[in-house]
C-alpha cells in the first residue's frame, strides 16, 4: 500500500516535471538567459545565490566602487579578462589568431610555434586591436520613449531614436575621454546607455602553438569532448597618466584597478559558474515561420556554398605552406559558421522547434482574444509577421546568396571596396592631389594581396557564380551572366580564365600599374570602367544592392515593430516571468552549473577532459591532433607541476551557461568570484541555443585555468607571467 502510494507520488512528480519542461511558452530554464549586469539585483541574484554564488550583485556590477565588471573587456569581437595589476588580459587563442598570424611568416611562424614575450619589451603591438571597458550603464528607456509617439512610422521613429540617442550619448561623455552608445532592447521597447573606455595600445604577450591553442582544429570545433588549450595573453598599455593612448614606445603597462584572481582548485559537478562577457547576437523570439525558413532553406543553402569555398581553400592550403598561412584565418572563420549551422539545424529539428514556436503562437493568439484591449493592440501582430515572412522568402534566398556566393568572391569584395573609396572619398579624388587617393588605395591593395592566392579565388569565383545561377531566380541574375551564356558556352570556368587574365585587379602588379595611371590623371577613376572586374561588380551592385538588399532591408524594417509588440505581449502575458533580451554585443551575465550531459541515447559525456585525452586523440594519427614533442615529454614524465587536480591534468570543462559568439574569451567565474576557466565554444548538440535553449543539452566549453597555467609555466617556460597573477587554490 505504502509502496504503491509512493510510486504514484513519484509518477505524479515525474509527470509534473515533464510538464514543466514541455510547457508551452518561452520558459526560462536553469542556465538559460543572458542578463544585464545592472538588473541582477532585481531578477537573478537570489537564484544565483541558491545555486552557489557567495557574493552580491554589487560585487559583479557597481558604479560606486570597483567591481568584477571592471576586469571584463571587449577585445576585438571577443571578450577578455584582466588578470594582473599590470593590465594583463587573458582571452582565447582563436581571438588572438589574426594578431598572431599578422606577426608570422614562414620563417617566424608563431601560429605553428607559439609566441612568448619573455620581457615586456618583446610584447608585440597590434594595429587596430582595442580593449574596451564598460564604465557604466543606465536605463534610458523613459527619455527615449518620451520623444516618440504612436503616430510615427518606423522610419520616423528610428530617426527620432537616433537623435535622442546622440544627445544622450554626448551628455554622458561630455568632458570625459569616454565613448557612449545607446542600444535598443526587445526590438525597441527599452533602451540602455553604455559608457565605455577604449584602450588602443594592446600588445601580444603570449600564445601557445596551434597544436595546443587550436588542438583538434576544425575536426573538434563545436564539439565535446574537447582538448583545446584555446587561450592567449595580451597586455593593455597606457600613457604615463594611465590613460588610453595610441601606440607609442613611451606607453607603459596599464595599472588595472581590478583584476580577477584565479582559482586552481578544479571544478566539481554542480558547482556554480557564471560567464561574464559580450555575447554578439541571439534570436530567441523568432516566430515559427522564420525558424522554418532557417531550417529548410537558409542553413542548408549556406552550408552547401561554404562546402565549396572550404574545398577550394583547403586544396591549395595543402599544397603550400605559404598559402596555408595566408588562408589559415580565412579558412577557420568560413568553417566556423559552416559547422555551427549544421549543428543548429540538427538541434532545432530534434527539439521540434517549429512546432514549439507554433504552440507559443497559438497560446499568444488565444491570450490576445481574451480581451478587447489586447485585441486592439496585438491582433495584427502574428498575421502581420506571417505575411511579411511570406514576402521575405523570395528575397531571403537571394540575400543569402549575395552574402555567401557573390561577395564570397574575394576579388569582388576587394574591387567593391576599391570602388567605394574612389566614389565616396571625393575629398581624396577631387582637387589637385590624386596622390592622396592613390596612397589610400595602395594601402588597401597591399592589405588585400598579403593574404591572397589567385587560384583559390578563381575556383571560388566559378563555383559561386555557377551555384548562384542554379539556385536564384533569373530576375536577380547580374547582367554579365548573359555574356557568359553567349560568349562562354555558359561555362563559368572558362569565363573565370578570361576574367582573371584580363582584369588588373587580380595581381599586385596590375593594381600598381592602375594606380600609376590614376596618379598621372586626376580624372582617372573613369578609366576603371573598362576593367572587366569593375563591370562585374557594377552588375552585381545593380541587381543585388538595388533590388535585393533594399527590399530585404525594407521588409526587415517592417518586422521590427511587429516583433516589438509580440515580445511586449508575451511579457504581459506572463508577468511573473523574468525575460531576458536578445544578445546585442552589450555586457551580460550568464550563470549555470558545471554538469555533464547525454549527447544521445545511453551515451554520457563527463564534465571535464584531461591531458590523457590529448594523447588518446594524438594516437589516431589525424593531423588535427598533432602535438608538440615537449607536451608529450611532460606528460610521459608526469611533470605537471602544481596544476593537477586529484592527480589529473584537467584540460577543459563544460557547464550550463547560455553563451554565444562574442562570449569567446569570457571569464568563467566560480561562486567566490574567482576565475576557473576561459569560455571558448559550445557543444555540438547545443548549438541551437541562439534560437532555442535546451537545458539538457546546451553546454558552454571552457579551457580550465589549470591547463592555462600548466602550459604557460611548464610547457612554454613563461612562468614570469604567472607571477603577475593572483593564484588561489
Ligand atoms: N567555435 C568557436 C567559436 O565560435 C571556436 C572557433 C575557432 N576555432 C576553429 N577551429 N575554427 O568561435
Ligand atoms: N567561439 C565563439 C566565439 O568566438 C564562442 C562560441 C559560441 O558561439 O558560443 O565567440
Amino acid at each position: 500500500m505504502r509502496a504503491s502510494l509512493k510510486f504514484k507520488f513519484i509518477m505524479i512528480r515525474n509527470l509534473l516535471f515533464l510538464l514543466a519542461f514541455t510547457a508551452v511558452s518561452f520558459p526560462v530554464f536553469p542556465g538559460e538567459g543572458m542578463w544585464l549586469p545592472s538588473l541582477l539585483e532585481k531578477y537573478n541574484i537570489e537564484e544565483m545565490q541558491r545555486k552557489g554564488f557567495r557574493l552580491s550583485a554589487e560585487d559583479i556590477y557597481s558604479t560606486d566602487r570597483p567591481s568584477m565588471k571592471d576586469a571584463v573587456v571587449r577585445i576585438g569581437g571577443c571578450t577578455g579578462v584582466v588578470v594582473s595589476e599590470r593590465g594583463l588580459v587573458l582571452t582565447n587563442h582563436h581571438c588572438a589568431y589574426r594578431a598572431i598570424q599578422s606577426h608570422s611568416s614562414v620563417d617566424n611562424d608563431y601560429l605553428t610555434d607559439g609566441f612568448w614575450a619573455m620581457t615586456e619589451d618583446e610584447e608585440l603591438p597590434n594595429r587596430g586591436l582595442t580593449v574596451t571597458f564598460l564604465v557604466r550603464m543606465e536605463d534610458v528607456t523613459e527619455r527615449v520613449l518620451s520623444v516618440l509617439d504612436d503616430g510615427m512610422d518606423e522610419n520616423q521613429r528610428q530617426a527620432a531614436v537616433n537623435i535622442i540617442s546622440g544627445i544622450l550619448e554626448d551628455e554622458a561623455v561630455e568632458g570625459t575621454r569616454y565613448n557612449a552608445a545607446v542600444n535598443s532592447f526587445y526590438f525597441g521597447s527599452e533602451y540602455y546607455l553604455f559608457v565605455y573606455d577604449v584602450f588602443e595600445d594592446v600588445r601580444l604577450v603570449g600564445a601557445p602553438p596551434s597544436s595546443v591553442g587550436k588542438f583538434g582544429g576544425d575536426t573538434d570545433n563545436w564539439m565535446w569532448p574537447r582538448h583545446t588549450g584555446d587561450f592567449a595573453f595580451f597586455r593593455i598599455y597606457a600613457d604615463d597618466e594611465n590613460e588610453p593612448a595610441p601606440f607609442s614606445g613611451e606607453n607603459v603597462p596599464y595599472r588595472s584597478p581590478v583584476h580577477m584572481p584565479v582559482s586552481a582548485g578544479g571544478v566539481r559537478e554542480n558547482d556554480f559558474t557564471m560567464v561574464f562577457g559580450f555575447p554578439g547576437s541571439t534570436r530567441q523570439y523568432l516566430t515559427s515561420h522564420a525558424v522554418d525558413m532557417l531550417i529548410r532553406m537558409r542553413n542548408p543553402h549556406s552550408i552547401r556554398l561554404r562546402d565549396e569555398r572550404l574545398a577550394a581553400m583547403g586544396r591549395e592550403m595543402e599544397r603550400s605552406d605559404t598559402v596555408r598561412i595566408k588562408y589559415a584565418s580565412k579558412f577557420a572563420s568560413v568553417s566556423n559558421a559552416w559547422k555551427r549551422w549544421q549543428g543548429e539545424n540538427r538541434g532545432l529539428e530534434r527539439l521540434d522547434a517549429i512546432e514549439r514556436k507554433r504552440a507559443i503562437e497559438r497560446r499568444f493568439a488565444e491570450w490576445v482574444e481574451g480581451s478587447p484591449e489586447r485585441m486592439s493592440r496585438y491582433s495584427g501582430v502574428l498575421p502581420g509577421l506571417d505575411s511579411l515572412y511570406s514576402l521575405l522568402e523570395h528575397f531571403t534566398l537571394a540575400f543569402d546568396y549575395g552574402q555567401e556566393a557573390l561577395y564570397a568572391i574575394e576579388a569582388v569584395r576587394f574591387v567593391n571596396d576599391f570602388l567605394r573609396l574612389t566614389e565616396t572619398r571625393t575629398d581624396l579624388r577631387q582637387g589637385t592631389d590624386p596622390a592622396r587617393l592613390t596612397s589610400v588605395l595602395s594601402q588597401v591593395s597591399g592589405n588585400f594581396f598579403r593574404d591572397y592566392h589567385q587560384p583559390v579565388d578563381r575556383r571560388i569565383f566559378s563555383m559561386m557564380l555557377t551555384m548562384y545561377r542554379e539556385n536564384i531566380d533569373e530576375e536577380f541574375h547580374p547582367a554579365f551572366f548573359g555574356e557568359v551564356t553567349t560568349g562562354f558556352d555558359s561555362d563559368f570556368d572558362r569565363f573565370a580564365d578570361h576574367v582573371f587574365s584580363e582584369s588588373a585587379f587580380v595581381t599586385p602588379r596590375g593594381v600598381a600599374d592602375l594606380l600609376y595611371v590614376l596618379e598621372q590623371d586626376a580624372a582617372g577613376p573613369d578609366l576603371l570602367e573598362d576593367d572587366i572586374f569593375v563591370r562585374i561588380v557594377g552588375d552585381i551592385r545593380a541587381v543585388y544592392n538595388e533590388n535585393v538588399i533594399s527590399e530585404w532591408n525594407s521588409l526587415n524594417d517592417q518586422l521590427t515593430p511587429l516583433y516589438r509588440l509580440f515580445v511586449e505581449g508575451l511579457r504581459e502575458m506572463e508577468p511573473e516571468r523574468a525575460f531576458y533580451p536578445d544578445a546585442n554585443r552589450t555586457l551580460r551575465v550568464a550563470y549555470g552549473q558545471v554538469r555533464g550531459y547525454y549527447p544521445r541515447d545511453a551515451v554520457y559525456y563527463n564534465k571535464y577532459t584531461t591531458l590523457s585525452g590529448v594523447m588518446e586523440k594524438n594516437l589516431t594519427g589525424d593531423p588535427d591532433y598533432n602535438i608538440p614533442d615537449r607536451l608529450r615529454e611532460l606528460y610521459d614524465a608526469g611533470d605537471m607541476g602544481r596544476w593537477t587536480v586529484n592527480g589529473e591534468m584537467r584540460v577543459g570543462f563544460i557547464a550550463s551557461n547560455h553563451t554565444t559568439g562574442g562570449n569567446s574569451g569570457s571569464p568563467v567565474i566560480n561562486g567566490d568570484g574567482h576565475l576557473i576557466g576561459v569560455n571558448f565554444d559550445r557543444v555540438w548538440e547545443g548549438t541551437m541555443s541562439d534560437i532555442m535553449f535546451d537545458p539538457a543539452k546546451c553546454r558552454n566549453i571552457s579551457v580550465d585555468v589549470n591547463y592555462i597555467l600548466f602550459i604557460t609555466e611548464m610547457f612554454a617556460g613563461a612562468g614570469h607571467i604567472l607571477e603577475e597573477m593572483t593564484i588561489l587554490r
